[in-house]
């Protein structure tokens, strides 16, 4: 299934009262990953390897079967974990060539949709909703739409698992920046071709804050921190659902 779709142009008043315009910022993204489709698999493998074993066993304990949806899938470095247990997974992704590799592996439950976060409408429900490296990425004019976004792909009791880079990290970067309260990260590729990217970092309970009037609720569990290291799992779901 491919299909692929043009985001819209969102503006956002800043705190200072500019208008910023992150339509380029997010294509921009979009292809700095393309560029690192290539070494991407090998790259992820690798700095997850300190921590697989504890991620590991924090999502064998989440909701993770049935149909699931990987956003922003990249490679498939999750999205062969989530094929292992679930009856289908979905593997979405902006990047054609991160998608090429992700069908290469010739998963037999694993379908993959190119198509773009920011504007995409889902066409059906999912029991999970999965997306590991990529909140970090939404920038906050765009953050309510994507909730939408998910709200839109999860039935009902569904649960929303999340893995990111824990504010720790920030240590490690190699120049965090601010443009118009946007906060930016730089990257490059082999080719020397430098990128913004937006890296908006949650601590596990200020992400839950900033969800709760979108709807939904849970919490994280900090993993790995330390050494410019770290990592959050989410598990969230409606606040409809929440038992508690
Ligand atoms: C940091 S990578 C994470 C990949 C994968 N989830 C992982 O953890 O290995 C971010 C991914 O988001 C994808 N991406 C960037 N902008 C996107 C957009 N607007 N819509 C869909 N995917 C996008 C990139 O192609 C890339 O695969």
């Amino acid at each position: 299934m491919l299909a692929l779709i043009d985001g819209a142009r969102i503006s956002v008043l800043s705190t200072r009262g500019a208008r910023l315009d992150t339509t380029d910022l997010v294509l921009r993204q979009q292809e700095y990953y393309d560029g690192r489709a290539e070494d991407w698999q090998r790259w992820i493998t690798r700095y997850m390897r300190p921590v697989e074993g504890e991620v590991s066993k924090l999502l064998a304990e989440l909701p993770l079967d049935g149909h699931v949806l990987d956003m922003a899938c990249g490679t498939g470095y999750w999205t062969r974990q989530l094929a292992d247990r679930a009856t289908s997974v979905t593997a979405l992704d902006g990047s054609a060539a991160m998608l090429e590799q992700v069908a290469q592996a010739g998963l037999p439950n694993v379908s993959v949709v190119h198509a773009d976060l920011f504007s995409w409408n889902p066409p059906t429900e999912w029991d999970a909703v999965f997306f590991a490296h990529w909140l970090a990425h939404v920038p906050d004019d765009r953050f309510d739409r994507f909730w939408g976004t998910v709200d839109g792909a999860l039935a009902p009791s569904g649960h929303v698992v999340i893995v990111d880079v824990a504010p720790e990290e920030q240590r490690i970067e190699e120049h965090i920046h601010e443009r118009e309260s946007v906060p930016l990260t730089r990257r490059r590729l082999r080719d020397g071709r430098q990128y913004d990217v937006v890296k908006k970092y949650w601590e596990p309970e200020e992400l839950i804050e900033r969800i709760q009037p979108l709807g939904f609720t849970g919490s994280g569990t900090k993993i790995g921190a330390g050494d410019g290291f770290g990592f959050v799992v989410w598990n969230v779901f409606r606040s409809s659902d929440d038992q508690s």
